[in-house]
């Protein structure tokens, strides 16, 4: 069991409980840190709202977790990395906390599937305002302009795998409609891009087959953030290391215990977190 009480953690912030298994792997990588997990449950999902919105709930829960001593926050959820790390980025930062830092999802995978790939085609699968926003391809263009990126909204995906229905053959039906469009595109590359979709990597693979490389972000993160540290010494020893995890969650609803486990492989007890 980890501890409690921690002092400068590393803060991950999710729209609900899909960045458990995002956490999870970075654990596994650093488990020597302190981490605070917040999600948004009472809001969640945040895949179809608007990106005004978007920002705003995720500059509440930004605030709430500096209000707790992180220095560093990952935005594990790729609708609000993909609608609101930017502006926090350029503008939250600089006027409220100009010596912490706000990192996202987008860029480890966008880095990731362009080292993969190999002809050049890669396919994003993720929540309507993550496509909305482009996010993945504008990365991936910064990276190579040559690449081709096709993107592919799923809004059913993350409610059938919150409702426990990631076996059925429901979500095998969606996935194979989500997924034709893409494969006729000839991707040699797909990213995951929702931290739903981790949970469904089997499926997606069966469905593939073996000659796609999938990008799945949990190990992807906790690579890039190891990496991170180690080149940002200032920061990197600022944050406390006493294998401490403390959860909030803006609803405390017995949801979280059984998504909980699926997501992170253990039991949780959240703690309630106000934001606004
Ligand atoms: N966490 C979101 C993401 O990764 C999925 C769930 C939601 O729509 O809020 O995009």
């Amino acid at each position: 069991m980890r501890k409690e009480n921690i002092r400068n953690p590393i803060g991950i912030f999710d729209s609900g409980f899909g960045g458990l298994n995002i956490l999870k792997e970075i654990i596994k990588g650093l488990p020597e840190y302190d981490y605070i997990y917040l999600g948004d449950t009472a809001r969640t999902p945040y895949g179809a709202r608007s990106q005004e919105v978007i920002r705003n709930f995720t500059e509440e829960a930004v605030g709430f977790l500096f209000k707790r001593n992180c220095q560093l926050i990952i935005l594990a959820c790729n609708t609000a990395s993909s609608e609101a790390l930017r502006k926090i980025q350029r503008e939250y930062l600089p006027k409220n906390y100009p010596n912490r830092r706000v990192l996202g999802v987008i860029v480890p995978a966008a880095e990731s599937a362009v080292v993969r790939t190999n002809n050049n085609c890669i396919g994003v699968i993720a929540t309507e305002s993550t496509v909305r926003s482009k996010a993945f391809e504008k990365e991936v263009k910064k990276l190579n302009p040559q690449i081709e990126v096709f993107q592919e909204a799923c809004p059913l995906l993350a409610p059938l795998v919150e409702n426990g229905e990631e076996n059925s053959g429901v979500t095998e039906l969606a996935i194979r409609n989500y997924l034709s469009p893409l494969l006729r595109k000839n991707i040699d590359t797909l990213i995951l891009g929702c931290t739903h979709y981790g949970i469904l990597e089997d499926k997606i693979r069966k469905i593939v087959g073996p000659g796609i490389n999938l990008v799945s972000e949990g190990a992807v993160v906790a690579d890039k953030l190891k990496d991170y540290l180690q080149r940002h010494k200032e920061l990197d020893d600022e944050i406390s290391r006493n294998a401490g995890a403390e959860f909030f969650t803006t609803d405390l609803t017995d949801k979280f215990q059984i998504l909980g486990s699926k997501f992170f492989g253990k039991r949780i007890l959240p703690k309630r977190a106000k934001l606004g």
